[in-house]
């Protein structure tokens, strides 16, 4: 354990029509989430893992700009881009979307719609700092069980989309290592696993142990997911601490 690690967030909402452009509790509900599940405050944590963590990492909205001044570490943008996908225009203005905020002062997260059912994506530690950070739909992003008429999809409408790149951001593969049992997710405190489980089957059995499918690193639903390791944790953190290229945040 150490010291708790803050990191302040700015999120850029480009909306195509009123539904895309998020409410300020829709996006509170999303960092409520953030902190939750880090800290390991989530009301859900029900499950058979005793290597499950509090991160000891969490968010806090901006509240100074680049430039010194008072801000709510929200931006918004209108725009006639009705998808993004995932070539990362959306952090370029010449390309109509939003630059970002000094990649080694802020964790810039971009809320516009992916399209084609894309929930996020996420660019890992070392990558190019003019398209750091994670980008999410509008959709995905933030929690219905934290407020009333949000712009929600179930079953990803509990704001671990944005736990799971978050993750990314900070180190963390998917927990089948994104191949085969051979392939490791370089944690050695979750199981091997030989691909991605959906839905939450919690009985689900490969590379002779049962996959961990409560983690935020798998692609389950947002309810069955609830927890980051202790070797995910370190893992995180190292990325954030002295020799780690996330240190500044
Ligand atoms: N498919 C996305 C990715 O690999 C996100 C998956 C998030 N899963 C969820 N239950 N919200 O980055
Ligand atoms: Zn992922
Ligand atoms: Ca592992």
């Amino acid at each position: 354990t150490g010291n708790i690690i803050s990191i302040p967030v700015v999120v850029h909402v480009i909306y195509n029509n009123a539904n895309e452009n998020i409410s300020q509790a829709q996006i509170q509900s999303q960092l409520d989430v953030l902190n939750e599940d880090f800290r390991r405050t989530n009301t859900d944590t029900s499950n058979r893992w005793s290597q499950a963590a509090d991160t000891e990492i969490q968010f806090c909205l901006a509240t100074v700009d680049p430039n010194g001044n008072p801000t709510i570490g929200i931006t918004r943008k209108s725009s006639p881009t009705t998808a993004w996908g995932t070539n990362d225009a959306m952090k370029k203005s010449s390309e109509g979307g939003v630059d970002p905020w000094n990649t080694n002062q802020y964790l810039n997260m971009w809320v516009c719609n992916l399209g084609s059912g894309l929930l996020g994506y996420a660019q890992f530690p070392g990558g190019s700092a003019a398209t750091d950070g994670v980008a999410m739909s509008p959709q995905y992003f933030g929690s219905s069980a934290k407020g009333t008429g949000f712009y929600l999809s179930a079953p990803f409408d509990l704001g671990r989309t944005t736990t799971h790149e978050v993750g990314h951001f900070l180190n963390l593969r998917h927990i089948w290592g994104d191949g085969g049992c051979g392939v490791d997710d370089f944690v050695s405190d979750t199981p091997a696993s030989d691909g991605p489980n959906y839905g939450c089957d919690s009985t689900h059995v490969s590379c002779a142990s049962t996959d961990m499918v409560q983690n935020y690193m798998d692609y389950s639903a947002d309810a069955c997911m609830n927890l980051y390791t202790a070797g995910q944790k370190a893992r995180m953190r190292a990325i954030l601490g002295t020799g780690g290229s996330r240190r500044s945040l």
